[in-house]
């Protein structure tokens, strides 16, 4: 068996506790007796010890590992594996509460159970509780717990009941029951993969047994389908350019054929193909990486989350209601922005609301302010700027972990446990996005106000405030403006000044005007701050033959005088940030190009990273 199939099919379990409360012993020793360990090794740390005159620690086996390994690779949860009789196992050692709540919450080291080590002799400690919190936070269901260190008090029943009962109690102000408390000598492998014969008085499972008996989590492949996309990249596929959207399946299941909605937009397609590579299949699970191909060309970006038409859709927030863990030493703030991710998307969030604050400890903090501090847990209140779809913990936990980014690293982790207020009733206050001109330029026929329309509603949906300013629309409303050359420049001018106040004010203002003299495009560009000309750059042949008015065929029989393209001149642009030929294409390709140049150009410009 290959190690990447090991790999898939390893139970994972996460394995926390207090520095010094024996973790690495518990490895060592369950690798030793397993058989686990490559070969010689523990000979050559047993010699190692002795040279150094040492007494011998299984937990020098677990660390002698990690060296190997971080020789090789970065490891940011240090990975052991190991098997019992039954099945392989992964353990997660998570090395620092950030690393872990990170790997955890993107996935990249999703435990199905936990083990919990506490010292018989020490008791619960800060770290027992604040591990405890985070297991329960994560949603991490299948816990066992070790009492180890048993030899420290006599190995006594009596000891061992009143820590377990101390323990239970502890987590059950968390929401955990534990599926079973152990006593064990890790250094002995007392109750470890083998039953202890100094505690004959202990009656429950080993921890290999308990391990056993824990449901390795297969996949969520009975709940509804979730994929938050991660990419979407382009591919020559059936004779035509499509659209392939890339992700990991998070929960469920889907197949060819099925109708899908794209979040939050709601746009809906169905299935055409299931990529997986190095082949195409049918269907996909949970855990499964695939790329789908639509059978419409629907605009879909990195962050839209799919669903299943036929299955309960996932909430569109413009609140949350969460539990909120801070691991940053600098206190989370109200009011102040910060980005939330979850699944492949990220949005800007403010905290408006902290309903309780609750200690490592468990203990409530009566009176708080208006901050989450080092290690809290808060339940609170997020204002996002934009719609963001996903679940609630109690439903789908894949689809409801979220973490919080401040200054580009992670500062706390969460999960959804309520979404508030549809995305439509958005205060106007929000989008904080960055304002944009988006400048149409072209021939008439060329296709901008087709464009535009198209743009206004994406970017709608997309949460953005958005303005859309059409020559046609305009000369309407603003009767009087003639084709000299003067008329125009001052027509282009008034709506220049009109989208530059727009765009300070954070929208994202879409124009769609012939333009035709450079001099008055250069002139809008120099008074805005994001001005991004487009030209649209359909030729006057294409555009004539569209002749979507009528015009062309008046101007040229003479009926219409200063026609742009006929007897008017149009000077292209010789500095356009994207050049369009719309012949050929659909308004989603051309639409597509301009928003995926717009996400970059914004996104580069708030600096997060994604
Ligand atoms: S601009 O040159 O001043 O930027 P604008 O985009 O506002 O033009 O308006 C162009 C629209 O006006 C065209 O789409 C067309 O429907 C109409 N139109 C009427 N007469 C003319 C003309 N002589 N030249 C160009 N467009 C004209």
């Amino acid at each position: 068996m290959s190690s990447s199939t090991r790999v898939a099919r390893a139970c994972t379990v996460a394995i926390v506790g207090h520095v010094d409360h024996g973790k690495s012993t518990v490895i060592g020793r369950l690798l030793a007796d397993t058989g686990s360990l490559p070969d010689g090794k523990l000979d050559a740390v047993a010699a190692h010890c002795r040279r150094a005159s040492q007494p011998f620690e299984y937990a020098y086996l677990v660390d002698a590992l990690r060296d190997e390994r971080a020789q090789g690779i970065t490891i940011d949860a240090a990975r052991i594996f190991f098997r019992s009789a039954a099945r392989d196992y992964q353990i997660i050692d998570a090395p620092g509460h950030v690393e872990f709540v990170r790997n955890m919450i993107t996935g990249a080291a999703r435990a199905a159970a936990a083990l919990l080590v506490v010292d018989a002799e020490d008791g619960i400690q800060e770290n027992s509780r604040r591990h405890a919190w985070l297991l329960a936070m994560l949603g991490v269901r299948q816990l066992a717990v070790l009492v180890n260190k048993m030899d420290r008090v006599a190995r006594g029943e009596h000891a061992f009941a009143g820590r377990e009962r101390a323990i239970r109690e502890m987590l059950a102000e968390r929401g955990i029951t534990p599926a079973c408390v152990i006593p064990v000598v890790a250094r002995d492998g007392d109750n470890l993969a083998r039953r202890s014969e100094t505690m004959p008085w202990y009656s429950g499972p080993t921890l290999l047994e308990a391990l056993d008996a824990f449901d390795p989590e297969p996949p969520a492949t009975h709940l509804p389908f979730r994929m938050p996309v991660q990419d979407v990249y382009k591919r020559d596929l059936d004779g035509g350019l499509r659209r392939v959207l890339a992700g990991t399946v998070a929960s469920g299941c889907i197949a060819v054929g099925d109708e899908i909605v794209v979040h939050p937009s709601g746009k809906r397609s169905r299935v055409a193909r299931i990529a997986q590579f190095p082949t195409t299949s049918t269907e996909a699970a949970a855990g499964e990486a695939v790329g789908l191909t639509l059978e419409d060309q629907l605009y879909v970006q990195r962050g839209a989350l799919l669903s299943r038409a036929a299955e309960p859709a996932p909430s569109i927030a413009a609140r949350i209601r969460a539990s909120l863990f801070w691991l940053s030493r600098t206190p989370m703030v109200k009011g102040k922005t910060y980005v939330v991710k979850l699944g492949t998307a990220r949005v800007t969030a403010r905290v408006t609301e902290i309903r309780q604050l609750m200690d490592t400890d468990g203990a409530p903090v009566e009176r708080h302010g208006d901050s989450i501090g080092h290690n809290q847990v808060a339940d609170c209140v997020l204002d996002l700027d934009a719609p963001l779809a996903c679940d609630e913990a109690d439903v789908i936990g894949e689809t409801s972990r979220f973490v919080v980014v401040d200054d580009h690293a992670i500062r706390g982790g969460g999960i959804v446990r309520e979404a508030l207020g549809a995305a439509n009733d958005r205060s106007t206050e929000s989008a904080a996005s960055r304002g944009a001109v988006l400048w149409l330029t072209g021939l008439s026929g060329a296709g901008k106000s087709t464009l535009a329309t198209w743009l206004e509603s994406e970017l709608l949906q997309q949460g953005h405030r958005v303005e859309r300013l059409d020559g046609d629309t305009l000369r309407h409303l603003l009767p009087g403006v003639g084709f000299s050359r003067a008329e125009r420049d001052a027509h282009i001018q008034r709506v220049g000044h009109l989208a530059s106040r727009l765009e300070h004010h954070g929208v994202i203002v879409i124009a769609a005007f012939i333009s035709p003299y450079a001099a008055a495009r250069e002139f809008v560009r120099g008074i805005c701050d994001n001005f991004i000309e487009v030209y649209i750059s359909t030729p006057l042949a294409e555009c004539e033959r569209r002749d979507p008015k009528g015009l062309y065929s008046r101007a040229r029989r003479g009926e219409i005088e200063h026609f742009t393209g006929i007897d008017d001149p149009f000077e292209p642009p010789s500095r356009a940030e994207i050049v369009l030929d719309t012949t050929g294409l659909t308004v989603e390709e051309a639409g597509s190009a301009i928003l995926d140049y717009l996400a970059q150009r914004n996104g580069a410009h708030d600096g997060s990273s994604r």
